[in-house]
């Protein structure tokens, strides 16, 4: 954290990322509520503004966000401890739907991670994509206070934003991470507008993915549909004569965790947990935290308990899975149809296994603030991730920063980022119940002594490559960049 601090002392810093950190409602008592939204990006990327100050742009979304800024959409947060600004850009409904839930959430969320839904695209999504993202640049532009500032531009929502920035910043430091994964060339090049895509991300300094694979594909697609010169050796590409840098990124969780310091102590939190839930005293409890996204692999994670309670009876009457699932993207039909097959899902296995007195899925739809999810993180015996395509995952990450005690076991899919870094876990093909299933098992039998040495490696890694060295690699690879082309222009 002092060492981002440090790297960042003097900079202009503006961040630009769909989602805002702070949300604030007007609630049924006519008062103000604030909430966190469930976001892997939010969470990574609050603590380093918090850090480092500056400004974060974004798109104002509560019911009372305008009310809680000025006339231009400013507002200081976090609430309790003012340290940097929120610039809410205001959309229209047409706007939010075509950028947002069309091209954003319909278009390149499917194409880019490849998970089993058609990528849809209207040329009036990708119209309001464009509008939005210029809209966005502006508002950063009006933001800088400087020639050469430092934007941090984050995710799918803005592949156009470098480029427009650059057009009027040309000395500014662009450093664009993709939070969700890159297909391969040939899938990526189905998107009608590629090329536009490709051009926009390329006025960044550095771009970053979570993996080197997802490096090689942006590279091969830039290779493939442009006209470009591929720098093996620097892992750059050279376009129009702008040289801009690819490079793995693996985003993390903060450490020590904020929400890990004010917890309850675990057996406290195991102890509230199971009288919320009616859990006996010998239950074992399972538990699988997700936005309601078809990414997530939700449906298979139920179908691997259903498995487990079909060829375990032991586990008959003790096991319960708590899948807390956050509502997404309700406006588009996919979420809705998921939310459907979730809730019919879940009540034929508790129909197939349950009791009077036991649930063996306890499905609980709605939006939980973090110090409640890391009450389930730290009272859960293990936690299950199983995303059928992430770029990361965070979940399995806080689980591991939220067991301070060194106990619970992650069972965590193959398709994560997350499992190149938390190989301890239990890592599973999320698609193969049989597997998913012993897994869990093998999760619920083990020793302590075990889990403690699984979590603790897995915690060390945590630890150490936690989000401010995620930042700070970036700015750092920024800052030489920038140095290299100052010194090119003396020449
Ligand atoms: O981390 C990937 C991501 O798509 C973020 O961009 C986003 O904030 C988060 O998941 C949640 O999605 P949404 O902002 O659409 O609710």
């Amino acid at each position: 954290k002092q060492t981002l601090r440090h790297s960042l002392e003097g900079e202009n810093v503006v961040v630009v990322a769909n989602r805002e950190p702070y949300i604030h409602e007007r609630s049924a008592d006519g008062g103000i509520h604030v909430s966190h939204p469930a976001s892997g990006l939010v969470t990574a990327l609050e603590p380093v503004m918090r850090a480092c100050s500056g400004v974060w742009v974004a798109h104002g979304s509560g019911s009372a966000d305008r009310e809680t800024a000025d006339a231009h959409g400013r507002v200081r947060v976090p609430p309790e401890e003012e340290s940097y600004l929120l610039r809410r850009v205001w959309l229209s409904r047409e706007e939010e739907q075509g950028y947002y839930a069309g091209f954003a959430n319909e278009g390149l969320w499917p194409l880019c991670h490849m998970a089993y839904a058609r990528p849809t695209f209207r040329l009036e999504d990708w119209r309001h994509y464009q509008a939005v993202n210029q809209k966005f640049a502006d508002a950063v532009c009006e933001e800088v206070d400087s020639e050469a500032p430092v934007i941090l531009v984050q995710d799918y929502h803005f592949a156009l934003v470098p480029r427009m920035i650059r057009e009027r910043l040309p000395k500014a430091t662009l450093i664009t991470f993709w939070h969700i994964p890159w297909p391969n060339a040939e899938a990526f090049g189905i998107c009608p507008w590629r090329n536009e895509l490709l051009q926009g991300l390329l006025g960044s300094s550095i771009i970053g993915f979570h993996t080197p694979l997802h490096c090689n594909n942006f590279a091969e697609a830039v290779d493939r549909f442009l006209e470009s010169r591929i720098d093996r050796e620097q892992t750059a590409v050279v376009h129009q004569e702008r040289t801009t840098l690819i490079r793995p990124y693996p985003i993390s969780v903060e450490w020590p965790n904020r929400w890990v310091k004010d917890a309850l102590t675990p057996e406290a939190c195991r102890a509230s947990v199971w009288k919320e839930l009616g859990l006996g005293p010998d239950a074992l409890l399972g538990i699988g935290v997700d936005r309601l996204d078809y990414t997530k692999g939700i449906e298979e994670r139920l179908l691997a308990v259903e498995r487990l309670l079909e060829g375990s009876p032991e586990f008959r009457g003790r096991f319960s899975f708590a899948q807390l699932a956050a509502p997404s993207r309700t406006t588009i039909e996919r979420y809705r149809q998921l939310n459907d097959s979730v809730e019919k899902l879940a009540a034929r296995i508790n129909r197939r296994f349950g009791t009077e007195t036991y649930q063996p899925i306890i499905l609980m739809r709605a939006h939980h603030e973090p110090p409640d999810v890391f009450r389930y993180y730290r009272a859960a015996d293990v936690c299950y991730v199983s995303s059928l395509h992430d770029g990361m995952n965070l979940v399995a990450k806080e689980f591991v920063a939220a067991r301070e005690d060194e106990q619970g076991v992650l069972v965590l899919s193959q398709f994560t980022g997350a499992a190149r870094e938390l190989s301890e876990g239990l890592i599973v093909n999320p698609f193969d119940f049989e597997e998913a299933s012993r897994a869990l098992a093998a999760g619920l039998a083990m020793s302590r002594e075990e889990q403690r040495v699984r979590m603790r490696a897995m915690r060390a890694v945590v630890s150490e490559f936690n989000v401010y060295r995620w930042a700070g690699q970036m700015v750092m690879d920024a800052a030489r960049l920038r140095d290299r082309e100052r010194l090119t222009e003396r020449l």
